[in-house]
């Protein structure tokens, strides 16, 4: 296995996973890689390892470099598994090394994997150093779990942020200049909205804390490495932070015979009315993880259901339960569906709009199958709540 140097004296010791498809609800249609670093200074640094299955493909990277008993610390960023998994094996390894952990990682390392390894609890500011090189740690909590940190290491102006800034990428390419920017900012996208979206206050800390860095390069624990495009995705991660969204609407729909479906294309026209960019996304062929994406900076949602045995359809209950999760901010929404006896499911889905917060248009319900009349009545209704300020 050859060495992958991204700094001199520092290697991605990480592992690829091509295969991942489901990473906890959020489809990886690209895979992901979980990003290790090795740094070789007086003191040998492994900063987080990878998912326990690929634990031997990350020790082949180590040995390319080193024999891994050499570790003298091992930082440990954030304990969700894709990241701590190898640390039990890791640790038998080089059982001479100390854990470098935030004090909510040291809780959750210990509650992960009832351990007795050597642990140096750190905070923002505080500093280890190995030799040429002086490890900086920062605290950044919920970015994505309480216990998440960042490592700084300003002589090489390097920033391994764990999980923000991350993309899932499965790829042997490993900088931001071999990947295309369209694909790079796409995948951190679809990251930003499935992971990091409810805790842009949080977000906005980090990037505050971090704008006063000298920083060439961002390292993340998932994709490809910021060096070109570190301004890009800093802008990016700016407006998405705060919730700044596009006059752009997303109509989130799932319909059994047709008749929701037909109301879908009637409010599209609406927002179309409106010179608005109106994306239909029919659940029964979008996985909810792509229509977050597209909600990431789409200042209208609008969500539709047939009534179903007095309520709403399975796959609609699963999207707003997942939206809710992700709790974007600062939307207007808007409920519609069809109905033969019942009618209960707009009045669902607009209580569940209302809950996330969204200020509301009148929703839209039609009995049976709406006609051409009907519907041609909803565009023009619709079109003029818009336009008088929606
Ligand atoms: Fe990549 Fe929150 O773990």
């Amino acid at each position: 296995m050859k060495k992958t140097a991204v700094k001199s004296g520092i290697y991605w010791v990480g592992a690829i996973d091509w295969n991942i498809r489901n990473f906890h609800g959020y489809s990886t249609n690209r895979g992901t890689t979980y990003n290790s670093y090795l740094v070789e200074d007086q003191k040998t640094v492994l900063v987080d390892t990878v998912k326990r299955p690929f634990l031997e493909e990350m020790l082949e990277r180590v040995r390319a470099v080193t024999d891994i008993s050499k570790v003298d610390y091992v930082v440990s960023s954030h304990a969700e598994m894709d990241h701590s998994g190898c640390l039990p094996e890791i640790m038998k390894l080089c059982p001479r090394a100390t854990v470098i952990t935030s004090p909510n990682g040291e809780k959750s390392l210990k509650k992960h994997y009832s351990h007795d390894w050597k642990v140096r609890v750190v905070n923002s500011g505080d500093k280890v150093i190995i030799g040429k090189r002086t490890l900086n740690f920062l605290l950044i909590p919920m970015v994505h779990w309480p216990d998440s940190m960042a490592t700084y290491i300003p002589e090489d102006k390097l920033l391994l942020p764990n999980d923000a800034f991350g993309q899932h990428i499965a790829s042997v390419e490993r900088f931001d200049d071999q990947v295309e920017w369209e694909v790079l900012r796409s995948e951190a996208a679809k990251y930003y909205a499935n992971i990091v979206l409810p805790y842009g206050a949080q977000v906005a800390k980090a990037l505050e804390a971090v704008s006063g860095l000298d920083i060439d390069m961002i390292a993340p624990s998932h994709g490809i490495i910021w060096k070109e495009r570190i301004s890009e995705i800093a802008e990016l991660y700016t407006k998405w932070s705060s919730n700044t969204t596009l006059q752009k609407a997303v109509i989130v729909y799932d319909t059994m015979w047709n008749s929701t479906g037909k109301i879908a294309e009637a409010v599209r026209r609406a927002f179309d009315e409106n010179s608005i960019k109106a994306l239909p996304m029919n659940l029964s062929f979008t996985h909810i993880s792509d229509v977050m994406t597209e909600l990431l900076d789409a200042k209208y949602i609008c969500v539709g259901s047939p009534t179903l045995n007095n309520g709403i359809l399975p796959t609609v209950a699963s999207f707003l339960a997942y939206m809710k999760g992700l709790a974007p901010r600062n939307r207007k929404g808007l409920s519609f569906g069809s109905y033969g006896w019942g009618g209960q499911s707009v009045g669902i889905i607009d209580d569940e709009l209302k809950g996330c917060g969204f200020d509301m248009f009148n929703s839209v319900k039609e009995r049976w199958v709406p006609s051409r009349e009907e519907l041609c009545d909803i565009t023009e209704r619709v079109a003029e709540e818009i336009s008088k300020g929606g």
